[in-house]
């Protein structure tokens, strides 16, 4: 029913359902715009500017919110609710939580575990520790993001003591010859005598390489560890005012304009 289809006055639920419909309307005739970054990943350095896709796309706006094709965020997103609804997976997480939670690992470890490749599930590869603990830094212990930032290079120095190896699957990925830059040989360096050396050490020997598609693992056996060491900011993760905020939100709103 249009707006001005009816003879009488609007009641307020019909108010609330032609307003939902308007902004449905809205949503999907809006352009989602892809940023250089996502550009780049198909090797292309071609940039169409705002008045080129407006002309493209005549009469529509930009997209300045959240993407409809995206699973809907609640308003004040929490940590689950990122995991639940923007990483691509959580599996490899949980599976290598699991394996800390049953080797008997405080749970700072399993934490650590838990969130060590958030970068990758959500957002990029590249540096992924060092995105990784910039996200979780101002809700965790110093210890847990620490510790995820430097995993990314410990991942190529083995610790005998601790059995740890240079990863068999690096020498697939990456072939025979591969070695770490200079800044990742640095990171490694410093670290080793680092007081939170072993936890991030730790995340390395509990990282599983083999996926299992058939591990029996569940968001829900980590609720408790996540409610007892992640600082949830009440005004939602992206709306808290931290340093991160603004990286919560372009998970949220990745195809924004602005
Ligand atoms: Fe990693
Ligand atoms: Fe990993």
């Amino acid at each position: 029913m249009g707006p001005h289809a009816a003879s009488r006055p609007l009641t307020l639920s019909e108010q609330a359902d032609e307003l939902e419909e308007k902004m449905m309307n809205e949503l999907n005739d809006k352009i989602a715009t892809k940023s250089a970054l996502f550009n780049m990943a198909d090797g292309n350095l071609d940039y169409i500017g705002g008045a080129e896709l407006r002309a493209r796309n005549p009469g529509k706006y930009f997209l300045m919110g959240a993407d409809p094709r995206l699973p809907k965020m609640p308003e004040k997103p929490t940590l689950i609710d990122f995991f639940k609804h923007r990483f691509v997976s959580m599996n490899h997480l949980l599976q290598s939580a699991t394996l800390a939670l049953k080797a008997g690992h405080e749970e700072k470890v399993v934490l650590a575990c838990l969130l060590h490749d958030i970068a990758v599930a959500s957002f990029i590869r590249c540096d992924h520790g060092y995105w990784g603990a910039q996200l979780i830094e101002p809700y965790v212990d110093e210890e847990v993001s620490w510790a995820v930032r430097v995993h990314q290079a410990l991942r190529f120095f083995p610790d005998e003591s601790l059995g740890y190896k240079y990863p068999d699957m690096y020498v697939k990925y990456f072939g025979q010859d591969y070695k770490p830059e200079p800044y990742i040989v640095e990171e490694y360096k410093r670290a080793r005598g680092h007081k939170y050396y072993m936890t991030a050490r730790l995340i390395c020997v509990n990282d599983i390489y083999a996926f299992d598609p058939d591990a029996k693992v569940k968001l829900d056996d980590f609720v408790d560890i996540i409610g007892r060491h992640f600082k949830q900011p009440k005004e939602g993760l992206g709306f808290d005012n931290t340093p991160s905020s603004h990286m919560w939100r372009t998970l949220m709103w990745p195809t924004r304009f602005l």
